[in-house]
């Protein structure tokens, strides 16, 4: 059946920062046959085309004058399994949400993706921004996707190397822009079996830290570590249910060996963390320095501004529009170039 192509439809409920702004058109599509249909009709020809999933890595500056063309493509299942290798690989739809995906996975006796549980969102933008999250990202465990090309409608699989991925980067974000959509997403995840078992991934300090705290001594299973990333979660980041945000507003930036250690003699308890070619330091210690955090803008007790527990995450209390989001992320943006030289960057799509 055609999907039907609603006109002026508010996104409101779409997007996490709940933003109310409107698009001209919106559609849903549950198939890559469904998406393809939608591409061939005149009018989302014309337009401008907005692929959403669950809207929680976007600001909406304005009303969107194209068309929205929702992800609704479900489906989760094991493909195949291999026993000598002991792993299995995974099929997910895109429309599937991320954190269900994770919990099939854990649910299956499989393992790989636990550090990256509640991560709001669908799978099919998992490999836009390879999603990271406490010593892990997409690409760890990831074999292949499926795509449509808009243009065209033809199908295309793409294989890891293929995705260009890089820390919270892809080919879909820069050469790619605008030219697939992500239909379905296939993993390589891992069935640990005796007697290698299963070896969690608990270099993120944070992490080993909340395992103690909860009491899981001794071999954490993947459901433990799983658990403790939802501990760690809830209790710094705002849940967009209560308070609209979209995570972590800017990237971690990266900095020169030299440049870090000049900015170490300055403020002796930056943090950095290695990566090649420099040094990464989190963005969230130069906003806090910077004195952003906890700010609130606006009429009342304020309607947007900086959370208090995590700084790198705008807030929007309700009231705000996407352009006062905006504006407060350029001063901050430029307070930090002015007080340290650094140049921070969005993480969210800006739209
Ligand atoms: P959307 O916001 O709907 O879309 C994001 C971009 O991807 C848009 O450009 C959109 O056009 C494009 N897109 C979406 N689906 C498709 C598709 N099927 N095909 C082609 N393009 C598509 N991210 C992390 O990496 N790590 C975290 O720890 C993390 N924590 C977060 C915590 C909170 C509280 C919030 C609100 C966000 C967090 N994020 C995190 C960001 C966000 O969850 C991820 O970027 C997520 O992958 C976005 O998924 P989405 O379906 O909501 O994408
Ligand atoms: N910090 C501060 N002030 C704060 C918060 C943090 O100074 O208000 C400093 C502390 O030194 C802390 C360090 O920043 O040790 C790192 O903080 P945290 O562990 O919270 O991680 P982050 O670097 O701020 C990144 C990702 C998150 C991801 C977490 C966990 C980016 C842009 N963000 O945040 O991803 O969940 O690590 O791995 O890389 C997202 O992308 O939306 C997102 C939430």
């Amino acid at each position: 059946m055609m999907p039907a192509l609603e006109e002026n439809v508010s996104l409101r409920p779409y997007n996490t920062f709940g933003l109310d702004v409107r698009a001209r058109y919106f559609a849903r599509f549950a198939s890559a046959d469904e998406l393809r249909q939608l591409l061939q009709l005149p009018a989302v020809r014309a337009a401008d085309k907005l692929i959403l999933g669950g809207g929680s890595n976007l600001l909406f500056t304005q009303d969107f004058a194209g068309v929205v063309l929702k992800n609704e493509i479900r489906g989760l299942h094991i493909v195949s399994e291999d026993g000598d290798s002991a792993t299995a690989l995974v099929r997910a739809g895109a429309g599937e949400s991320w954190h269900g995906l994770v919990e099939y996975a854990l649910d299956q006796g499989l393992s790989g993706i636990e550090n990256l549980s509640l991560i709001p969102g669908t799978v099919g933008a998992a490999p836009l921004q390879n999603i990271g999250a406490y010593g892990a990202e997409l690409r760890d465990t990831f074999d292949h996707l499926e795509a449509v090309a808009i243009a065209t409608g033809e199908s295309r699989v793409f294989t890891a190397g293929e995705c260009g991925f890089g820390y919270r980067e892809s080919v879909f974000k820069n050469v790619l822009k605008d030219q697939f959509v992500v239909t379905a997403v296939v993993l390589r995840l891992h069935r640990p079996v005796r007697p290698a078992g299963y070896a969690p991934n608990v270099r993120y300090g944070a992490l080993a830290e909340t395992l103690a705290e909860l009491g899981i001594a001794g071999e954490p299973t993947p459901q433990d570590v799983s658990r403790a990333v939802v501990h760690i979660r809830r209790a710094k980041l705002p849940d967009p249910a209560e308070v609209g945000n979209a995570g972590s507003f800017f990237k971690n930036p990266e900095l020169s060996q030299a440049k870090f250690d000049h900015l170490k003699s300055q403020y002796p308890d930056l943090p950095g963390y290695p990566v090649p070619g420099g040094v990464k330091v989190p963005a969230a210690w130069l906003i806090e320095r910077a004195g952003w955090k906890g700010l609130r803008r606006g009429p009342g007790a304020g309607t947007h501004g900086v959370h208090d527990r995590q700084a790198l995450v705008l807030v929007h209390h309700g009231g705000a529009t996407g352009g006062e989001l905006r504006q407060l992320a350029e001063e901050i943006i430029s307070s930090v170039r002015q007080q340290f030289a650094v140049e921070l960057h969005p993480e969210v799509n800006i739209l």
